[in-house]
């Protein structure tokens, strides 16, 4: 039976988005001891980029240094370079992840460099993770479509994923960051790409504006044996960088696909629907999970 690798990416992506509310320090903590509680093993827990750029991640060393970690659980940070990297060792992350985009405009919107520019910026950062023993993750944003570019040519997308390889970067996150694409996509990229790269070493990170998501990871799944997906709890997410971009798929949507499907999952989907749940009194709104209804039964 195949195993499921879920990076759960809520209180990260998920929270990032949420800019009419402060979340609370304490409920971010909350949120994240009880994603381990319910049995996922990796969890990036906040980003080190720069506050005024993020608000909701600001507090990102705070949260690193009040939780309760569990043991065998990977906690995870987003760092954009060397002073994200330097604020990540710091608070003790076990693993770190740098990003990029396939599309040029993208990128500079979001972390203000051209792709070239941004892996010279990630160089330095992973030899000194490297040294340090830390794990690296490269995500790949708008590796389907760009909110600005449009459809994003899928060997454009390898081209980054590769370029990011060569740095010894050997985890890929492929994103769908406006979340629009369609099974065909998937598959168009895919193609190419797992000629190049084990499936092994990528994981696919969905968004759901479109309500492809699930489609998507059971068509990766199915037809290309990716087993690593990133997801949030209770759907929660988007980018602030991208517009109209919705959140990603839920955790537990997904994780309920994926065992309807046959896959080994790391956790029970309403166990992590339940561990979302009390975020809703902080949003001021439901989550948009399908299952979240369940876990308020
Ligand atoms: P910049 O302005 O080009 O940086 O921003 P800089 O090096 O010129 O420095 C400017 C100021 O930022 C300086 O402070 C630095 O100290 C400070 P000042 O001298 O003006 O007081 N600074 C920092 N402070 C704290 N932590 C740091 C840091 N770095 C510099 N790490 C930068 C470049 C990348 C820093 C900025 O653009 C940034 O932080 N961007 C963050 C964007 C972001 O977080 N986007 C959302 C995450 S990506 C995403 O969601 C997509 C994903 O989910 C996958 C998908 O869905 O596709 C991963
Ligand atoms: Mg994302």
């Amino acid at each position: 039976m195949a195993q499921v690798r879920l990076v759960e990416v809520g209180p990260r992506d998920g929270l990032q988005n949420e800019k009419a509310v402060v979340i609370p320090l304490a409920a971010k903590v909350e949120f994240i001891e009880a994603l381990a509680a319910a049995g996922l093993r990796e969890i990036e827990a906040g980003a080190f980029v720069h506050p005024a750029k993020v608000p909701q991640m600001a507090d990102s060393d705070a949260v690193f240094e009040t939780m309760k970690r569990r043991a065998g659980v990977v906690y995870s940070a987003l760092v954009p370079n060397e002073a994200g990297l330097e604020r990540a060792l710091r608070a003790r992350a076990d693993k770190v992840a740098v990003f990029t985009a396939a599309s040029e405009t993208f990128n500079r919107k979001n972390i203000n460099a051209g792709i070239q520019e941004s892996l010279d910026r990630f160089k330095p950062v992973v030899a000194r993770a490297a040294e340090a023993k830390l794990p690296v993750r490269g995500y790949v944003s708008t590796a389907f479509w760009c909110p600005y570019e449009g459809k994003v040519a899928p060997n454009q997308a390898v081209d980054v994923c590769l370029r990011l390889r060569d740095l010894g970067v050997r985890e890929l996150s492929v994103g769908d960051t406006i979340g629009k694409a369609s099974p065909n996509d998937v598959r168009a990229l895919l193609e190419p790409l797992l000629k190049r790269v084990e499936a092994a070493d990528v994981f696919l990170h969905f968004h759901d504006t479109y309500g492809m998501a699930v489609a998507n990871a059971l068509t990766a799944y199915s037809e290309f044996d990716i087993t690593g997906f990133d997801a949030s709890a209770g759907g929660l997410g988007g980018c602030p960088y991208a517009p109209g971009a919705s959140g990603n798929v839920a955790t537990e949507d997904l994780l309920y696909a994926l065992k309807a499907e046959g896959a080994e999952v790391p956790a029970e989907p309403l166990e992590v629907a339940r561990a979302a749940a009390a975020l809703e009194r902080h949003l001021g709104r439901p989550l948009a999970s399908r299952l979240s209804c369940m876990a308020r039964a």
